[in-house]
């Protein structure tokens, strides 16, 4: 688990042939479409841009330790060779495997590899035309379809795991999607993807992996809050390191028209908290279906990237500081004997930091490692101006605030 939590900061990729809607990658889904209306996306993909080296320079660049890429999105494309189905990149007009360069580009950058598979297949013809089914509300498709047999399915699936296990040298991660115990088809998720074996099947071909909390088991090495911020304590019950997956406009899939983007500065603070509260984050970017990430994704990584270059051992390795409770619109992140505040709001001159009167032995800007001047009540006894507690200990800040997406002091911890 050391590398997942050192790393605390990783790129979720969703691709495939819905990038040619450009309208989220459940479009499948919500527009009702058949197979064959959906036909025109995998007969029309032909990514003539695709670089992954670019992908991964861009990940690196902004930071991230990791990449989790989509094998298989629920609409059942796969971007990798299979030989159990005709439904994959090879028998596009692309005509190539998507995922051995990908994997390749991101290993070679240092980064660990993780692989997404979901679980949903609208697509294969013994999936349950279930709740979630483009063709749920056809009662004409769903007659003719009933007898459906998920555990054929199940052997497709535990099949093409397989082959993602064992083609792709060593895998970190594996990301499962998703279960809805209850709600699905009569069987529940673990019974329907026989989930248990299919997890032995994942440890015995890499024993190292971790896997995500999504195969219905009630557990996992990680569990995987979406598009929330967690309250430390909330998620992660029982001790279970957890990575937040976020969006950079609501949608994992290439979505033209969506205008809901997060500003750079948001993510940053994103990222911040969730260090400050012990777990990581997955940042989606969609491709395009020319293989490229859109402007506005790289401006983000971008500035993502430069705070990152100058703040970075504020984050990797680092993590909560236990029993200290930082001032308003501040987050702490700790890594061993250094504490780092972060500002998200620039306060006029001073701040206050409870308990740690006694415990700091030097304070600098992290951007620039200047030093912030500090002092102790003790310092100046009868000193009117400053009515704070005893325990406290006060930082001179400039009145300027530093032209960071978050500026951070790093305090030197004497114990
Ligand atoms: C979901 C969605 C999906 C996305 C994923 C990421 O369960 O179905 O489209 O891939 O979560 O967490």
């Amino acid at each position: 688990m050391s590398w997942f939590t050192e790393a605390r900061f990783g790129l979720f990729i969703h691709w495939g042939i819905y990038a040619a809607a450009a309208r989220h990658e459940w479009v499948k889904s919500r527009e009702r479409l058949t197979d064959a209306q959906y036909q025109r996306y995998f007969d029309h993909f032909d990514p003539d841009l695709y670089d992954p080296a670019r992908w991964a320079d861009e990940a690196a660049g902004a930071g991230m330790r990791y990449v989790v890429v989509t094998t298989k999105h629920h609409d059942g494309f796969c971007l990798w060779d299979s030989d159990l189905t005709d439904y994959k990149a090879t028998r596009t007009p692309h005509g190539r495997d998507l995922l051995a360069p990908l994997v390749e580009a991101f290993r070679e950058r240092g980064l660990r590899i993780g692989l997404y598979h979901s679980l949903l297949d609208w697509h294969h013809p013994d999936f349950p035309v279930d709740l979630h089914h483009p063709q749920r509300d056809d009662q004409e498709f769903k007659a003719a379809t009933a007898g459906r047999d998920v555990a054929k399915y199940a052997d497709y699936l535990h099949g093409q795991v397989e082959e993602l296990l064992t083609r792709y040298g060593r895998i970190d991660s594996m990301w499962f999607d998703f279960s809805y115990p209850g709600r699905g088809f009569g069987a529940k998720g673990r019974e329907a993807w026989r989930s248990e074996e299919l997890l032995a099947l994942v440890r015995r071909l890499q024993p190292q992996i971790l896997v995500n909390n999504r195969l219905d088991l009630g557990t996992g090495d990680f569990t995987t809050p979406e598009q929330v911020m967690p309250t430390a304590g909330t998620v992660g019950a029982g001790g279970l390191p957890w990575e937040s997956c976020q969006t950079l406009n609501g949608s994992w899939g290439y979505d033209r028209d969506n205008l809901d983007w997060k500003s750079a500065g948001l993510l940053v603070r994103m990222l911040v908290e969730n260090v400050a509260r012990g777990g990581n984050m997955l940042l989606n970017v969609g491709p395009n279906a020319r293989g490229e990430f859109e402007p506005r994704a790289v401006e983000r990584l971008r500035a993502i990237g430069s705070w990152m270059r100058l703040h970075s051992r504020a984050v990797h390795g680092a993590g909560p500081a236990e029993g200290l409770v930082p001032p308003p619109d501040c987050r702490y992140t700790r890594r061993g004997d250094r504490l780092y505040l972060h500002l998200f709001t620039w306060p006029m001159r001073h701040v206050h930091l409870a308990g740690l009167r006694g415990r700091v032995e030097y304070a600098q800007f992290l951007h620039d490692a200047s030093e912030v001047r500090f002092h102790e009540p003790a310092d100046e006894p009868g000193h009117h101006y400053l009515a704070v507690p005893q325990d406290h200990l006060t930082l001179q800040l400039p009145v300027q605030r530093p032209d960071a997406a978050v500026p951070v002091v790093e305090l030197f911890l004497t114990h």
